[in-house]
């Protein structure tokens, strides 16, 4: 302390304080225990250490991250400054010589590593529902829960049936469309042997693994002859944010069957799966569609969507190149049974949507696309696109499956609920 005392005078005297400086060092920071990349200082002439910390960092050892804002899971590795409990009131230091008797308190033998120390902020070491810290009240200390939020988890990034962009320019009669107004829409390829690829068909992500179809477009049963991309506005494109993914299942409908002119049981489901083997992930042109509830009615006259990169006359040969989407109309299951419609071809299992017009349809290389409706909010899935009499033409509507029907089938098969 003399020492320290004759340096001081020394620096007062104007002597000059760089001796002063040159006496400490950089040591081991294994002496200092400094976490977070801290930097451990020593001072030569004195047995005294310390941690020089990085931005954002502070505390005796560098374990305090100020930046921490909110805490992840249960708050058991937060260590950031939240200080007060729900109420706002001020929480007692850990090494507050009233918490000696208290089960968690500064001087317990593994206090660093549960965030405790010479401060006040809210930590969990016993694995609470959250964050806490002792706060005095009267004469006494109590554990009291802190006010500090938790983190967002990456999962709720999945907002069913919401557009990032809703566009108002103007399939057969239908508009172009950029996939941030149809984010859910798959464009599904398949692969030929000698390598060649061709435009199957559409689909629509119902969760972060799932796309629905229809059964139709997988005539051949071998998921590895098919792939699909999600984001893709421009057919056979890729550009930023397009993701490509493989079919890790293929799953038809057990009771598909072809009719007369009707598909029966046209539903499909493909787990997907990218290179790296993940699911998709949401983002401004990818984003999944609202299942509807099990059994519910269909919108009647309520203007629908309906999507894909089909034919834009029921004689083209060639797709088009950009997405399209078409302002369609469910229809009654009895108008749609009317003899001059489909006659008993229809079943309640499908629904039939037209313009009334009959301007605009879906057409063929549609099939297992969407027909999306709004709700409240948000968008739903309430067809997949199934088949229809040529396309746009009098008295004859398009034809899809009937998701709400399906329900039961699809959560048996995706756990989905
Ligand atoms: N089955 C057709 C396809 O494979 C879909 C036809 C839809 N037709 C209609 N007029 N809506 O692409």
């Amino acid at each position: 302390m003399r020492v320290l005392l004759a340096t001081l005078l020394l620096c007062v005297l104007a002597l000059g304080c760089r001796a002063w400086r040159r006496q400490h060092y950089e040591s081991d920071s294994a002496l200092c225990g400094c976490l977070n990349n801290g930097v451990c200082i020593s001072y030569k002439y004195f047995k005294f250490h310390r941690c020089s910390c990085p931005e954002n960092f502070i505390g005796e050892h560098c374990e305090i991250d100020i930046s921490q804002k909110c805490y992840e899971g249960n708050g058991h590795s937060y260590r950031g400054g939240a200080n007060q409990d729900i109420w706002g009131r001020t929480c007692m230091t850990w090494d507050s010589s009233l918490l000696a008797s208290e089960k968690y308190h500064a001087n317990r033998l593994d206090a660093i590593q549960l965030g405790l120390g010479k401060h006040n902020y809210c930590r969990n070491p016993d694995n609470q529902k959250r964050p806490w810290c002792f706060v005095k009240i009267g004469r006494r200390q109590y554990m009291r829960e802190c006010k500090v939020p938790q983190c967002p988890t990456e999962q709720e990034g999945f907002q069913c049936g919401h557009k990032s962009m809703t566009p108002r320019f103007k399939i057969v009669g239908g508009s172009r469309t950029p996939i941030e107004s149809q984010p859910w829409f798959a464009a599904i390829y398949s692969s030929h042997a000698g390598g060649s690829t061709s435009f199957n068909c559409g689909g629509a992500l119902i969760s972060a693994c799932w796309v629905i179809s229809a059964a139709h477009c997988f005539p051949e049963l071998k998921k590895e002859r098919y792939f699909l991309y999600l984001g893709q506005s421009k057919r056979n494109s890729e550009t930023l944010g397009e993701i490509r993914f493989e079919i890790e299942k293929l799953i038809l409908h057990e009771n598909f069957s072809t009719g007369d002119i009707a598909f029966h049981n046209d539903i499909a489901l493909l787990k997907i799966r990218s290179k790296t083997g993940k699911c998709a992930q949401p983002s401004r042109t990818v984003q999944t569609i609202c299942l509807p509830p099990a059994y519910g009615d269909v919108p009647i006259g309520r203007e629908c969507e309906v999507t894909g990169f089909g034919y834009e006359a029921h004689n083209d040969y060639i797709y088009p190149e950009y997405l399209k989407m078409a302002v369609v109309r469910p229809i009654s299951y009895r108008e749609c049974r009317q003899p001059h419609y489909y006659g008993s071809e229809v079943t309640p299992q499908m629904v039939c949507a037209a313009h009334p017009e009959w301007r605009s349809d879906a057409c063929q290389g549609d099939s297992g696309g969407p027909l999306v409706c709004p709700t409240d909010d948000h968008m739903t899935l309430v067809g997949v696109v199934s088949w229809g009499l040529g396309c746009a033409d009098n008295n004859k509507p398009g034809v899809y499956t009937r998701v709400s029907h399906f329900l039961p089938w699809i959560q048996a098969h995706t756990g989905l609920i």
